[in-house]
């Protein structure tokens, strides 16, 4: 059994869509951690909803992002974990933190990047006016919101779009390609050579 770690910050719908997928769909893994960076994410209740062991470790309690990512990696690593899933963890990562888990870490990013990294996407993509906007699935690296594209979707922008209506479109896509990529990992079926990830479905 593989052993997922999945971080949140809020909501955790794509987590809760991981969770669901692994015990639907009997993957190879289980849930080992839920970690949240803040107390009051609701997505926590889910988990523990579940029965899924869950651990919060402040990030506003730590001036230095180094001291933070240090305390966060030793939490992690009590749970042994085989691939972290980011999703929805709202915090830029030291090189140090990505690094200890190179090939192991996925993210999801609500853009097809690389347009429109950082934050607030779907307003960039209205105000870019782009007709297609979208999910990425992608390993962490160094560099914010880049790294191997594992997965991703597309939809389309309508006139009348807010950012409410466009992430809601978008959200809804986020929530297939990311089990599916998770499930793509803990079955193996994920290489990466460079930096093109190779997948033998
Ligand atoms: C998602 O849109 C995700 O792509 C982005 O933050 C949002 C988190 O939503 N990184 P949730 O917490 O998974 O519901």
């Amino acid at each position: 059994m593989k052993k997922i770690v999945i971080l949140i910050s809020g909501r955790g719908s794509n987590m809760q869509a991981v969770v669901e997928a692994c015990v639907n769909q009997k993957w190879p893994a289980q849930i080992a951690a839920v970690i949240s960076n803040k107390t009051d994410a609701s997505g926590l209740e889910y988990a523990v909803s579940k029965g899924i062991q869950t651990a919060v470790v402040v990030s506003k309690e730590f001036s230095q992002r180094e001291a933070f990512d240090a305390a966060l990696q030793q939490k992690i690593d009590e749970f042994s974990p085989d691939i972290i899933v980011l999703a929805g963890f709202m915090r830029i990562l030291t090189p140090a933190f990505v690094n200890h888990y190179a090939g192991r870490m996925l993210n999801i990013h609500p853009s097809l990047l690389p347009s429109f990294v950082g934050l607030a996407t779907h307003r960039q993509a209205l105000d870019a006016g782009v007709k297609l906007h979208g999910a990425t699935v992608h390993f962490v690296t160094a560099e914010l919101d880049h790294g191997p594209i594992v997965a991703q979707t597309a939809v389309p922008v309508h006139n009348d779009d807010t950012e409410n209506s466009l992430a809601q479109r978008v959200l809804e896509q986020e929530h297939i390609i990311y089990p599916r990529a998770v499930r793509q990992f803990v079955e193996g079926k994920i290489s990466i050579v460079g930096n093109i990830v190779k997948i033998n479905d």
